[in-house]
């Protein structure tokens, strides 16, 4: 399996601490946030990793990610996304790379206290679809959320919805299959003029071939406000991110 990992996007929420700096390259702690989810997928035994950036700064990765090695990544690419058109968008950058291979698609700003090592085997034994990892949040109507139906099954992920079906948020680590950059291809630009990730999960669940489970351990969005990235710095200095195993 490979790893895409997503760090473009303007970072406008958290302006104007990214008004001279890509969002990612920001400290959380005592790293910068790219690190995180890059440990992350070497733990989980993914090394062959894609960066998709984009932005003023994106050169500023090759020098920080200089010794990938010393990380435990075995091959690093960088893509550069032209224009910040959604996360969706930034993915159908990574098909070449892909080359038909299953991928874990790990957003840059996503930071997780334990490790995607479960996903992984659970995404590694399903036959075909897609895998997305739910977190019960008190503002679901930030992020991704799904809605059930009576036996369980996620039938639709409605993005930053006004009346949350759900008390979860999808989180930004997304397992898929060869089938992902056919659906990319299929998007419409959403309301606020993005291709969307939510989307690109519907068309899966649409075929009945999205499956999820729960993260264990704390989850924080760094990207999605000060507060949040203020709480994700937190968290990781009190009680450190990407364990191995959780007590
Ligand atoms: O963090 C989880 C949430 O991430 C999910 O629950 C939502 O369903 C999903 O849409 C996403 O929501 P955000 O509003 O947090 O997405 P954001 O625009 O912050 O983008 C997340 C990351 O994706 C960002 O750190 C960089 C990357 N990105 C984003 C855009 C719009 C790109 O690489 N290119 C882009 O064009």
């Amino acid at each position: 399996m490979k790893g895409v990992v997503l760090a473009g996007g303007l970072g406008t929420r958290l302006y104007p601490l990214t008004k001279v700096t890509n969002k990612h390259l920001l400290p959380i702690y005592n790293k910068p946030m790219i690190w995180y989810p890059l440990e992350a997928l070497v733990i989980a035994g993914v090394v062959d990793i894609l960066v998709i950036t984009g932005g003023e700064w994106a050169t500023d990765f090759a020098r920080l990610l200089g010794d990938f090695k010393e990380m435990g990544i075995r091959t690093l690419y960088f893509a550069y996304q032209e224009k910040p058109l959604g996360i969706a968008h930034a993915l159908s950058l990574a098909e070449t790379f892909a080359n038909g291979d299953r991928i874990v698609v790990f957003l840059a700003d996503n930071v997780i206290e334990g490790n995607i090592i479960g996903a992984k085997e659970k995404f590694e034994k399903m036959d075909s679809g897609a895998l997305v990892i739910l977190k019960e949040v008190p503002d679901p109507h930030n992020y991704g959320c799904p809605a059930f139906d009576q036996t369980g099954r996620i039938v639709s992920i409605i993005e930053k919805p006004q009346q949350p079906p759900s008390p979860y948020a999808v989180i930004g680590i997304y397992f898929y299959d060869h089938q992902v950059f056919d659906f990319c291809r299929r998007l419409k630009p959403s309301p606020r003029g993005e291709l969307e990730i939510s989307d690109v999960n519907n068309l899966y669940a649409q075929m009945g071939a999205l499956d999820y489970l729960f993260l264990d351990g704390w989850w924080g969005d760094a990207g999605a406000s000060i507060d949040a990235w203020l709480r994700v710095n937190r968290l990781v200095a009190e009680t450190g991110a990407n364990k191995r195993a959780l007590k």
